[in-house]
């Protein structure tokens, strides 16, 4: 291997040079706002977890892909691949503290060894949001809510995007109405949640040779799915009390999501039932119309988790929204924003006389809160108004010789290339520059 191989970032890594980092924060800001417009407020963790929090919390899929490695103490940790185990890790110490429900949202880096490819990375930064006290399906469709806004506060609208939802006891209610042993309710789980990778074809004969269906019952189930509506499975099996009953839940959910204005943003659809081991309940996902790309956002309720880490048994439900697929949609979209560096001022020194003074009038405005800037070493005065152009300056303070000795200073638009001269006082007083 060359030497410069051998630092070359590692697969699956992102570098986030400022133009990049400007999309990322972009993408953070509008999360951390609409979290905080639900009353959610934010928390984190450690990046690095003992391996035990994610054994079979999380289930296999997720399992098969830690970074894990024993430390120098001997202890077995692992990168942390999602939040949502810290985050039941963390309320078990504390949640006997805390006023019910708890509202705590986060945008942690959680690392993955994944195989790479389109929208799927070693690493990435997810937006969680968490209910937890609440068993409720209001606070299904509440933590819903807050992720479909924090979509639309970044441009996506209900044509471009859809969240579909579903829920696991209702599919189980409906395998033990075709009485398919429990033995057998995961394998149907898989091959459903395989379903859009594996096509429906292959799925009939893997429900019927992986999960022993009855061909009728797997021909029905896979029909459902594909045309299902909360209507047609209550006049399939709505005589069950337990589907009635997870009918009027789901029922209830969907009616809270109209009421706060998200209809166009729902579909139900039984074909969505999570990876995850811990969901007990309604499960969700996000996904681009146009089904170009993965699912943006998945969460669910997940009932038994906090009491499975040795914390009190609470009902929670949240959410994790990547931003890796994310910003592909809105780029996709035309929704990305052109990045352009941008300060208030850029002192201009005419000559090396009046390099002093310049770091004096810079280090005034950056006390009154402006973004300023100069050159490090003298350089001519039209290579420094070419600096203040590239570091996107609003305008440029001019100190010339004559001028200085009269008080005065050029201040110039340089959107416009209009000059006007002010008193070097009054620009030192905060006068004479847009507010920063
Ligand atoms: P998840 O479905 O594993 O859920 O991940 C949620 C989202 O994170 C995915 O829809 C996807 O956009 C993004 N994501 C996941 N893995 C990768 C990856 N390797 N590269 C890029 N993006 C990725 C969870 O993690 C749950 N803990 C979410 C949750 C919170 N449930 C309840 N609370």
């Amino acid at each position: 291997m060359s030497e410069a191989a051998s630092v070359a970032r590692l697969p699956g890594f992102r570098d986030f040079p400022p133009e990049a980092l400007a999309d990322r924060e972009r993408i953070f800001e509008a999360w951390r706002r609409v979290s905080r417009r639900y009353g959610f407020v934010e928390y984190d963790g450690p990046p690095l977890e003992s391996l035990d929090l994610y054994i079979r919390k999380s289930g296999e899929e997720i399992v098969g892909q830690l970074y894990e490695f024993t430390d120098k103490g001997d202890r077995q940790v692992a990168l942390r691949p999602e939040m949502t185990p810290s985050l039941a890790r963390i309320l078990a110490e504390r949640s006997r503290a805390l006023p019910k429900p708890i509202r705590w949202f986060s945008i942690p880096q959680l690392f993955r060894y994944e195989r790479q490819q389109r929208g799927r990375l070693r690493e990435h930064f997810q937006w969680n949001v968490d209910v937890v006290g609440e068993a409720d399906t209001g606070a299904d469709a509440e933590v819903l809510a807050v992720g479909l806004d924090g979509l639309r506060a970044l441009g996506l609208g209900a044509e471009d995007i859809v969240a579909r939802v579903s829920d696991r006891l209702l599919l189980t209610a409906l395998l033990e109405a075709e009485d398919v042993p429990p033995g057998s309710h995961p394998a149907v789980f898989q091959v459903i949640d395989k379903l859009d990778r594996g096509g429906a074809e292959g799925a009939g004969a893997r429900l019927r040779d992986d999960a022993g269906m009855a061909a009728s019952a797997a021909d029905r189930l896979l029909d459902l799915i594909q045309e299902g509506s909360v209507e047609r499975v209550r006049s399939m099996y709505g005589d069950r009390p337990v589907v009635a009953g997870r009918l009027e839940a789901m029922t209830a959910y969907l009616s809270d999501l109209d009421a706060l204005g998200l209809g166009d943003f729902v579909q139900f659809d039984l074909g969505i039932v999570r990876g995850l081991a811990y969901y007990t309940g309604i499960v969700f996902e996000i996904f681009d119309r146009e089904r170009s790309l993965r699912a943006i956002c998945g969460g669910g309720r997940y009932d038994r988790l906090l009491e499975l880490v040795g914390g009190e048994p609470l009902p929670a439900v949240g959410f994790g929204m990547g931003d890796v697929v994310l910003a592909e949609l809105l780029e996709e979209k035309g929704l990305r924003r052109e990045y352009r560096a941008s300060i208030d001022a850029f002192v201009i020194a005419a000559s090396p006389k009046e390099h002093h003074l310049a770091l004096e009038v810079a280090a005034a405005l950056r006390a009154r809160g402006h973004d300023v800037s100069y050159a490090l070493r003298s350089h001519t005065v039209r290579k420094q108004f070419k600096m203040a152009a590239s570091a996107g300056a609003v305008a440029a303070i001019v100190l010339g010789p004559r001028e200085v000795e009269e008080g005065m200073v050029g201040v110039r638009d340089m959107r416009s290339g209009e000059e006007r001269s002010v008193a070097l006082a009054d620009l030192r007083a905060g006068r004479g520059l847009a507010d920063g």
